[in-house]
């Protein structure tokens, strides 16, 4: 009842959001005293915009539950001082005692959050530069590709590691080749999802799209 929750958007949890919305409204959950803090969020993009990712999470889950609106974070895109929004981010992460249950899912190039395939992943929270293959795939969302930021902030892998327990959702086929690599064996920036193999209590539910069997 009093869980911290690390929370996705994009187009995989939308199914898992509508199912929350109705057990909560057929009684069967509380979120009274759940904190939530979403991964990332674009740069540039106010909360009534209606593709940033405020605005996808009040749609999908923030107007059809009873979470306290002191208890929801999702970093700011908008912020004066990006440096000063990363580190209270990750503050507030901490003071809350670490996230119990984070949510994932996954982009067609591996990432986790928006921490991008590089030689160098951040740890903490920080901002970054999209790579071309995620603003191509974000593009479906927005009118044009051009609409689409090409910075965000996100949680880095330092953040979401430190979770208590990982669920990663995976689905669809533009994701066989990184849901493979992600159960290689092998560890690398370049696929940073497969960081997750350095986590104790990870749970991957695929879809056979995915899963491409
Ligand atoms: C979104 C996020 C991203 C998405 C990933 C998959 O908050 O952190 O890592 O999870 O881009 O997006 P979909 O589900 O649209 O394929």
């Amino acid at each position: 009842p009093n869980a911290v929750l690390g929370l996705p958007t994009g187009g995989t949890p939308v199914g898992m959001y509508e199912n929350i919305r109705k057990m909560y409204q057929e009684g069967k959950m509380d979120f009274e005293n759940v904190t939530t803090f979403n991964l990332d969020e674009y740069l540039g993009l106010t909360h009534d915009h209606p593709q940033s990712y405020y605005y996808f999470m009040n749609q999908n889950l923030y107007s059809g539950v009873n979470l306290k609106p002191e208890n929801i974070n999702i970093p700011s895109g908008t912020a004066s001082d990006f440096e000063a929004e990363c580190k209270s981010y990750d503050a507030k992460i901490d003071a809350k005692g670490g996230i119990d249950l984070m949510i994932l899912g996954i982009g067609p190039n591996g990432h986790i959050g928006f921490n991008e395939p590089a030689e160098i992943l951040s740890g903490p929270t920080h901002t970054v530069d999209l790579t071309r293959e995620t603003i191509e795939a974000n593009a479906r969302f927005f009118d044009s590709i051009d609409d689409v930021p090409t910075k965000a902030i996100t949680m880095g892998v330092g953040s979401i590691l430190k979770a208590k327990k990982i669920l990663m959702l995976v689905s669809g086929a533009s994701k066989q080749k990184v849901a493979k690599e992600l159960f290689s064996g092998d560890v690398t920036t370049n696929n940073p999802s497969t960081l997750l193999q350095l986590h104790r209590d990870v749970v991957v539910l695929m879809d056979e799209a995915a899963d491409g069997q």
